[in-house]
Order: C-alpha cells, then structure tokens, then sequence
C-alpha cells in the first residue's frame, strides 16, 4: 500500500514538473501509438514519449548548445527519433539494432522538409555509411546494457573511421561513473548535466582536439 502510494505521489510530482501541456501531449500520443507499437511489434518502451521525458528534453537543449555548424547528426541506438528529430542539424541519421522501431520512425516521419534518415545496424553500420564528418554523435538510454570493454572497442574503432566533433552519451548511478571515465578518455567534457527524473547524467564530448 504505502509502495504504491510513493509510485502515485511520484507520477504527480513527474506530472506537475512536466506541465499540463506536455501530460496531455503525452498521453494522447501514447494513445496514438499502442496500435502501432503492435503493427511494427517493436517494444513498448517506445511508448515513453518525448513530452513527459526529461532526459530527452535535456538531450534536445545539449544538442544546441554544440559550437560551429550541426551538418550532420547521427544517433546510435535511436529508437523513434525522438531526440535526433528535434536536432537542428542539416543532415540527422539514426540507427538502431531493432528492425521494427526502425519500419515504425521511418512510418512516422513527417513529409517535406529534411527528415531524419533511419538505418537498421549499430556501431557497424555507421562505419560503413558514407558519412565521413559527423558534429554530434548521440547514444542515449541503452549503453548500461553493453559491457564497457563492447562500448570502448566500438567508440575507437568509429573515431578511427570517421571525424566525430562532439558525442553526447548517458550514464546511469549504477554504472559508477565507467561511462565518464571511459569517454574521459576518448574526447574532453565540456557538459555534464543531471535529470532529476531518471536519475542519470548527460555528459558531452569535444573528441576532435
Ligand atoms: C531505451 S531505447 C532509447 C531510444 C532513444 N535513444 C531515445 O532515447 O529515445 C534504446 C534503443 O537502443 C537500441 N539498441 C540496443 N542495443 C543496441 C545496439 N547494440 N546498437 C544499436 N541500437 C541498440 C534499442 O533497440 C532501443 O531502440
């Protein structure tokens, strides 16, 4: 009982910090896309949409603060595109290992205007992709699964194959700070904000000095 009550007190306290707006964009969203969570049999998660998500919020914000010209962005791990959507760079590339949510973002892209490209693969596939410079590469909500030794091994081989300027990555209390040391040691941090909601970090990289 007292369990569920803290959950309760919690999702109003999520709610309240969010906004009226946001719940009620949230939630009519969510409402929009259960159907199609099923038609593309992607996982639910999905469903965790932009409006009521603080990190994806914070990631958008991060991105704009990115010095000199956002030509092009690429996101590993993009599912919807929720954040490479909002991006504002000229060219924006998201890849994800799961067929599904990838059929789902590019069934939701909206018409006109340069819309997100998305590509089934990881880290793999973006060093085969014909894009040579990239300003900001993000990973975001799913690097707490993979060992550090994958992660590291994948990070050198793709700054070997192709100039990164910036990366924004995520990192989880459980992780213990092996996400920052492990970046430390690839680019310089030049951000590193906390999201009260999930209780993670947000760290961003300059990894062309
Ligand atoms: C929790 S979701 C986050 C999606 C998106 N980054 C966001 O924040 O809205 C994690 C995503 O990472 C994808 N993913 C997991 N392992 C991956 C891998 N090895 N390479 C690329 N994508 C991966 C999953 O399929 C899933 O869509």
């Amino acid at each position: 009982m007292q369990t569920t009550v803290k959950k309760l007190s919690r999702k109003i306290e999520v709610a309240r910090r969010h906004g009226a707006d946001n719940v009620a964009k949230a939630l009519a969203g969510k409402a929009l896309q259960l159907p199609l969570s099923f038609v593309f049999g992607a996982d639910r998660w999905h469903l965790r949409g932009f409006h009521t998500t603080n990190y994806k919020k914070m990631a958008v914000d991060i991105a704009r603060t990115v010095p000199g010209r956002l030509d092009v962005a690429v996101e590993v791990g993009c599912g919807l595109g929720d954040v490479l959507g909002r991006v504002p760079a000229r060219r924006r590339v998201g890849f994800d290992i799961d067929r599904g949510v990838i059929s789902w973002a590019r069934f939701l892209r909206r018409p006109g205007g340069a819309r997100p490209e998305f590509a089934v693969g990881s880290f793999d596939a973006l060093i085969r992709h014909e894009v040579r410079e990239i300003d900001l590469l993000i990973m975001l909500g799913w690097f707490h699964y993979m060992p550090d030794d994958w992660i590291g091994q994948q990070m050198r081989a793709l700054l070997a194959a192709k100039r990164v300027r910036y990366v924004l990555v995520d990192e989880f209390p459980e992780q213990k700070g092996r996400i920052e040391r492990l970046f430390d040691g690839l680019g310089v941090r030049v951000d590193r904000r906390h999201d009260w909601q999930d209780d993670k970090h947000l760290l961003l990289y300059r990894c062309d000095v």
